[in-house]
């Protein structure tokens, strides 16, 4: 098997040709349609609708990925980025901010997974040395880039975002604006947010053909909301005190892992309240008084009312709150809340049994590669 190394250095070439050759030219299309539930009068009726709402929007996608530890999780969430280019969005361009340099051979058989014309991944490794700090690098690449894209994501490397919520979201923003026009609020006093979902598997069993019914009751769960008392409403779930409460309600815990935002949001942003500068989690030392980095970087500093910018995360009453909900892929937070069973492992002595050698890996199925490459990397800052 032929490995073609020269490939990701004139994709490094290819990637920058792309950021400057796009042009402006973005706008809302106006689509007609008719929906098969008349009873729910929604405005895109009169306006416009989630169908291709993506098409014309140029999105610039930042993901943090320290190392390894996750690489299953980030194929998947790489894999959805690229559906977002295949369902018609006018450019995806992801970027990737790593510690660890990416083998040839891993990029190379990702080149073969990204067809899309209009899709680029662009690895840029940063000093291990920023540690908890990697989380800070998208900030300054949106506001750099801020004129070239029309939608920015920024997010964890182990959250599966889908075509879906990335048009929900923009056809959210635009529905908002309309509600707003005639409030004394600004679109940018909002943001439309995102929440987590894990699988709530049985916690003693490995899911193999005996034990397949195992998952009949396993069900979608909302694990970083559930230290909340019952009744959900209104405790986990909050009811927005403003003109737009009919419309929508607000997490009582703001964490997303990542978030969403227009161009016009970013640059209201940064006149609101400096997000275009990362700044570091509140808080003394390991005591901080907001979470870690990564929840401020990605959650509070945005939502947060106390140090943050106190924009509120509004999510829609109407049908679209599942399209907003998003896959977090290890699937095993939800182990942390109520008691922990006792836990063989992480104690650093395990060994872990192989799946069988005989399996058919992807890269054994590597037969060619692509005529486009389209995975660049780059070394920043590494001395
Ligand atoms: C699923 O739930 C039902 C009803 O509570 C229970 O009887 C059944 O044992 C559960 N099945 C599994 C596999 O947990």
């Amino acid at each position: 098997m032929a490995f073609l190394l020269g490939c990701f250095l004139t994709a490094s070439i290819l990637l920058n040709n792309n950021i400057q050759a796009r042009s402006a030219g973005h706008s809302v299309k106006e689509f007609h349609t008719t929906t098969s539930c008349p009873e729910t009068t929604t405005i895109e009726k009169k306006d416009f609708s989630i169908h291709s709402i993506l098409q014309n929007q140029r999105l610039l996608i930042a993901i943090a990925a320290y190392d390894f530890s996750q690489i299953p999780h980030l194929e998947e969430v790489l894999d959805a980025y690229h559906d977002v280019c295949i369902a018609g969005a006018a450019q995806v361009d992801v970027v990737i901010h790593a510690t660890v340099p990416y083998p040839v051979t891993l990029l190379d058989l990702w080149n073969a997974r990204f067809p899309c014309p209009h899709f680029s991944l662009q690895i840029v490794l940063k000093p291990a040395s920023l540690r908890l700090h990697l989380v800070d690098c998208h900030r300054q690449l949106f506001y750099d880039n801020l004129q070239q894209y029309d939608l920015f994501i920024y997010s964890e490397d182990d959250i599966r975002v889908t075509p879906t919520t990335i048009a929900t979201y923009w056809y959210e923003t635009k529905r908002l604006e309309q509600y707003l026009t005639t409030s004394k609020y600004q679109p940018s006093d909002f943001n439309i947010g995102i929440v987590r979902y894990e699988y709530n598997y049985p916690a003693n069993v490995i899911i193999d053909d005996k034990t397949r019914h195992a998952t009949q009751n396993v069900t979608r769960v909302y694990w970083e909301h559930s230290g909340f008392q019952r009744p959900v409403v209104p405790n986990a779930v909050k009811d927005v005190d403003l003109d737009v409460q009919q419309h929508y309600f607000t997490m009582s815990n703001h964490h997303q892992g990542m978030f969403l935002a227009t161009r016009e949001l970013l640059a209201a942003w940064k006149t609101r309240c400096n997000f275009h500068i990362a700044s570091n989690r509140p808080g003394k030392g390991a005591q901080p008084t907001e979470g870690t980095q990564r929840v401020w970087m990605s959650s509070q500093m945005l939502y947060g009312c106390r140090h943050g910018c106190c924009v509120q995360q509004l999510l829609p009453k109407e049908r679209s709150f599942g399209a907003l909900t998003v896959l977090h892929l290890p699937n095993k937070n939800y182990r942390r809340v109520g008691k922990y069973r006792q836990r063989e492992f992480a104690d650093g002595t395990e060994v872990f049994q192989q799946p069988s050698s005989t399996l058919l890996t992807d890269m054994e199925l590597h037969l060619t590669t692509g005529p486009e490459c389209i995975v660049g990397a780059s070394d920043e800052g590494i001395s």
